[in-house]
């Protein structure tokens, strides 16, 4: 490699390096993300150009042509995506990943001479095409429940012992080719089928709230294909970056684990599934609702020296994250105390509250993580709930049988009084009662957020 493209390599690593530290907080996140992209594009440039290869101009007309075309679809996918759909763009991304490095396997299985290649070469190949295969059908199938189009949870009986079996028979496949030196192209296919089937396998049978989990872990997977395809290029920024996707990746499944209190492997061999909701208002066991107005509310508000701001899912579909900085900055101008609790995994993605409320200005300082804000709980004169369902319901302290048992939680049922806004009685991501709604101290402010908010904020206004 020429001494020019080293230090590219090494000026695009050393921007991924600086964007992945920046994207930890909201006021140098953009920032950051056009620093790694930079870097990514100078690496790009520079591996198309410098080299010492003949290369026709055909070549470079079709990578251009690939690259323009990627880059407008790309644009337009980013500019038009919704908030809340950024799961599913996320999903489809490392799916493509899958399938870039599924493919490199396959081109480079075809150039290679498998009987004069090392075996950890061998390996190398293989495991791009395995993985890459997993991680695009995987994450397709993660597209299609997280969009709807799929089933949430489709289990078939035994699924863990047909999984397990499958896997394991792919992986004997990889290494019976690579202790033989076998080149036939017609069992390279068998095992791009084989991970393929696999990713589907994997996917199928999870659902409910473990779905961001998957989509973080098929991201850490990309990042491990991109680096083995490093290892097979000796690409050192390939290798890097996929690298501190594959960590990243993984780091962050284990905290979404941890936020939801749940093990790795009860995520991907458990079960998580919906419990039926009574009618409308009223539930047998869990009592009746109790539903209160605009006007009401926003005098106990004005009469509270502490209130603090729970945003859930909703606010991002309502949109109403100015609305409610309004609503706080006009409590605050009336001497209230105001902070927002924010739980890991509220809204559909990580950091989304952090990343909606920033989006209006909201102060950071104000957003306080669930496990400062928790004890605060019991001071608060007042605890308004924002389209947020599954965050603040007691079943994951209360009730061993309800899917989110276990996983930590808002206690806002600590506070003096609770207001909860939401449009109806629906449940929320994870499909269960909650019995927050029926607690004594809960009022139900039912409406759209963005226009609930606005009624609250005109009643505080004119108080
Ligand atoms: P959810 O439990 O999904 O509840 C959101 C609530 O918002 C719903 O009950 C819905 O009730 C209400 N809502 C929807 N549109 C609204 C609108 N326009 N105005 C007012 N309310 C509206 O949300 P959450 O408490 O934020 O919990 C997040 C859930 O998603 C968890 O189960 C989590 O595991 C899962 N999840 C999280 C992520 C990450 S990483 N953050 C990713 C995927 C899934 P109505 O229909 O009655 O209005």
């Amino acid at each position: 490699m020429s001494v020019a493209l080293s230090i590219i390599y090494l000026i695009a690593t050393v921007t991924f390096i600086v964007g992945l530290k920046r994207l930890g907080h909201p006021d140098t996140a953009k920032s950051g993300n056009l620093i790694a992209a930079a870097g990514m594009g100078l690496a790009i440039v520079g591996t198309i150009f410098i080299h010492d290869l003949e290369v026709p101009t055909i070549i470079y007309a079709l990578i251009g042509i690939a690259i323009l075309v990627g880059a407008i679809i790309g644009w337009l996918i980013a500019v038009k995506v919704e908030m809340t759909k950024m799961p599913e763009l996320v999903s489809l991304f490392n799916g493509f990943g899958g399938a870039s490095a599924a493919l490199i396997g396959i081109v480079e299985f075809g150039n290679a001479d498998i009987q004069a290649t090392s075996a950890s070469m061998v390996i190398t190949v293989l495991s791009a095409v395995i993985i890459g295969a997993i991680t695009f059908s995987g994450s397709l199938m993660a597209w299609g429940k997280l969009n709807g189009k799929v089933k949430s949870v489709i289990k078939i009986p035994q699924y863990n012992i047909i999984n397990n079996v499958f896997i394991i028979a792919v992986i004997g496949l990889a290494a019976y080719m690579t202790a033989g030196s076998i080149d036939t192209p017609v069992l390279l296919y068998a095992l791009l089928v084989g991970g393929l089937v696999y990713g589907i396998l994997f996917v199928m049978p999870i659902g409910g709230a473990d779905m961001p989990v998957v989509i973080s872990l098929l991201n850490s997977l990309t990042g491990i294909a991109a680096a083995i395809t490093g290892v097979l290029y000796d690409n050192m920024v390939m290798l890097v970056g996929g690298i501190l996707v594959g960590s990243a990746g993984i780091i962050l499944t284990v905290a979404m684990c941890k936020a939801m209190n749940r093990t790795l492997a009860s995520v991907i061999f458990g079960s998580f599934s919906a419990s039926a909701s009574g009618p409308e208002g009223v539930n047998k066991t869990l009592g009746t609702i109790k539903t209160t107005t605009a006007s009401d509310t926003a005098i106990m508000m004005n009469y509270a020296t502490n209130v603090i701001i729970v945003p859930g899912y909703g606010l991002a579909v309502a949109q109403a994250q100015h609305v409610i900085h309004e609503l706080e900055e006009i409590l605050t101008g009336k001497g209230v105390n105001v902070k927002y609790a924010i739980h890991p995994v509220a809204g559909r993605m990580p950091g989304h509250m952090n990343v909606l409320l920033a989006e209006s200005n909201v102060e950071y300082d104000m957003l306080v993580e669930m496990d400062d804000i928790n004890p605060q709980f019991n001071n608060a004169d007042v605890v308004l709930v924002v389209g947020a369902n599954d965050v603040v319901n007691p079943a994951a302290h209360n009730d061993p049988s309800s899917p989110i048992y276990g996983m930590p939680i808002l206690d806002v049922e600590n506070a003096k009084h609770i207001v909860v806004n939401k449009r109806s009685m629906k449940a929320g991501y994870a499909g269960i009662e909650n019995e927050l709604f029926y607690n004594s101290k809960t009022s139900m402010l039912f409406g759209d957020a963005k226009a609930a908010l606005t009624d609250l904020v005109s009643e505080l206004k004119g108080m």
